[in-house]
């Protein structure tokens, strides 16, 4: 621990240093110590006998993430798990294993190093990096598509409890999710509301995932899953089509385009849920500010105010009913098939 203020430039150096604590997190999360040390602390030379990894090496990467709180060090190299760095166990209600996998990985990496031509031209990081769009490139590698659907079921389990707090999703019989992923957050309102009913909605490659988790989550029998794209058509006879993180996903016309499609096989005063995290006023919270840049670097769209929402709702043949903003910043936009 530090005594003392710490000064504006060591404040700065740390912040400017950022992706070097990405990085660690993600190598310490790539061979599970976090798990490894789930029964209490070890010493980095057993954890380097049980990963494989460098003994030496690997103290300096316990020790500098002991620095930052993730790992508290010991005598004699032992290293345990602070109450920060339990949410890198695979087994934490609120784990971070799969997000902390993801936003370190190379490809990924690789995306936020072009952030420079995204701000000079405007245009999507991703796509000038790797020369294609970031759902082709990961349906071209099934283990990175794997493991973004895994980082998407950390948020979505993060945000569950306080989202369903905030919105009654039990008064629907039928809900289908659009762009479902591998129905983490749709088990969740299931496993809550038992009266109703789920169709999960994605990509063939990424509802293929999916029936393990709605097994685990005791909600198979009452979720079905259908894939396609939702550029197409999506299933139709819902009572609410829900979509979370996806319209953040698109520019503004692909986002009328979704929504059409979904009004398409919705009957009129069928109930849309758009459920995102608004960018939020000037100087606060950066979450969903830097959720708008990582949109911008990575699939390509952005953040919006539930007002920008309503305006894409008016655009695709929905009237906009309300928000019901939760306590993590994630709020349900609310709209109706007109
Ligand atoms: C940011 S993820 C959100 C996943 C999930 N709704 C959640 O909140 O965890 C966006 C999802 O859109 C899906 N997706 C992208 N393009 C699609 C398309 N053309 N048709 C259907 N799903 C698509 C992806 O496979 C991915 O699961």
């Amino acid at each position: 621990m530090e005594s003392g203020k710490t000064p504006p430039w060591l404040a700065l150096r740390r912040l400017v240093n950022g992706y070097q604590v990405t990085q660690a997190v993600h190598v310490a999360v790539k061979l599970g110590i976090g798990d490894l040390l789930a029964d209490g602390p070890r010493t980095s030379d057993d954890l380097a006998a049980a990963t494989g990894a460098h003994p030496d090496a690997l103290y300096r990467l316990l020790r500098a993430l002991a620095g930052v709180g993730v790992f508290r060090e010991e005598a004699e190299r032992r290293f345990g798990l602070t109450e920060l760095g339990s949410g890198l166990r695979s087994d934490a209600p609120e784990s971070l294993v799969g997000w902390a996998a993801f936003v370190g990985e190379p490809y990924q990496r690789q995306a936020w190093g072009a952030l420079e031509h995204s701000v000079r031209t405007g245009e999507n990081a991703f796509r000038y990096v790797h020369g294609t769009d970031s759902w082709t490139y990961r349906a071209r590698h099934p283990e990175l598509s794997a493991g973004f659907d895994r980082a998407m079921a950390d948020l979505s389990r993060q945000v569950a409890g306080a989202v369903l707090a905030a919105y009654d999703f039990g008064r629907f019989g039928t809900i289908i999710d659009v762009g479902g992923g591998n129905g983490a957050f749709l088990a969740a309102i299931l496993a809550k509301h038992p009266a109703t009913c789920g169709v999960l909605f994605d990509q063939p490659h990424v509802v293929a995932g999916a029936p393990p988790l709605l097994a685990a989550a005791g909600v198979a029998d009452r979720c079905a899953v259908a894939e396609g794209s939702f550029f197409e058509a999506v299933p139709a006879g819902g009572d609410a089509y829900l979509l979370k993180a996806i319209l953040h996903d698109w520019e503004d016309e692909q986002c009328v385009e979704i929504l059409r499609v979904c009004r398409r096989a919705m009957a009129e005063g069928a109930a849309l849920l758009i459920v995102e995290r608004e960018p939020g006023p000037p100087n606060a919270a950066p979450d969903g500010k830097f959720s708008d840049l990582n949109m911008l670097v990575g699939p390509g769209g952005r953040e919006r105010t539930h007002g920008e929402y309503a305006a894409l709702f008016a655009a695709a043949g929905f009237r906009y009913v309300g928000i019901a903003p939760s306590e993590v910043g994630t709020g349900v936009v609310e709209g109706v098939a007109a």
